[in-house]
């Protein structure tokens, strides 16, 4: 069973995912570490993100045990992913460990921009889960303050909407709905609700 969960920053796909694969006991693959991992490698090697040769070594070099680094978490980590997963053979590299992924038994989950469309386009179950861009900058924001970190409502949105051009604008694996993904927009859905949602949809998928 392969679940594949795609949508923009902050639409609530990762912790859908999460909730998700814990409950059917699937393993999970939030795939926007990998870009995150091979942003880090990047700068901590000293080259720009924009190098496409530094980005193309860091992604064949790849280490999954670094999966769980702090520095890969955070709105600054995210769009450094943003930009070296532009790179047409940098998604190529990362490509046969999400596949590997998805086959584990007795199901996976994988979240990510082009799980339904190119990683796993067979998956059983496609969900793109969304929400307006205002709502994601409000939860963003609301994350931030929880935090103790002051930042102005504007600019997460206006960071909100650079990622969501820079993902959905470039040429190769652009995110997109897939054409056989159920929509599930969270702009007035509580997590309960979505959840409640997609499990449903994967029951319905299953059988009884
Ligand atoms: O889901 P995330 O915010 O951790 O993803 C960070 C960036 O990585 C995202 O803005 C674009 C890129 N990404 C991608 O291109 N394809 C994926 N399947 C997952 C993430």
């Amino acid at each position: 069973m392969i679940i594949a969960i795609d949508g923009p920053a902050a639409s609530g796909k990762g912790t859908l995912a999460k909730r998700v694969a814990e409950h059917f006991g699937y393993a999970c693959l939030d795939t926007g570490l990998l870009y995150r991992a091979v942003a880090r490698d990047v700068a901590r090697q000293g080259f720009r993100l924009e190098d496409i040769w530094a980005a193309i070594a860091a992604a064949r070099g790849l280490d999954p045990a670094s999966f769980d680094d702090p520095a890969l978490r955070g709105t600054a980590a995210g769009d450094a992913a943003s930009i070296v997963a532009r790179i047409p053979v940098v998604r190529a590299a990362l490509l046969t460990y999400q596949r590997d992924f998805a086959r584990r038994p007795p199901g996976a989950v994988l979240d990510g921009r082009d799980i339904g469309t190119i990683v796993c386009p067979d998956a059983d179950v496609k969900i793109f889960v969304t929400a307006t861009p205002e709502i994601r900058a409000k939860r963003r924001f609301t994350e931030f303050e929880a935090r103790g970190d002051t930042v102005a409502y504007e600019t997460v949105l206006a960071d909100i909407l650079v990622r969501d051009a820079r993902d959905s604008g470039r040429p190769n694996a652009p995110m997109a709905q897939a054409a056989d993904a159920m929509l599930l927009d969270t702009s007035n859905l509580s997590i309960e609700a979505a959840f409640d949602a997609v499990v449903g949809l994967i029951k319905r998928k299953i059988g009884p």
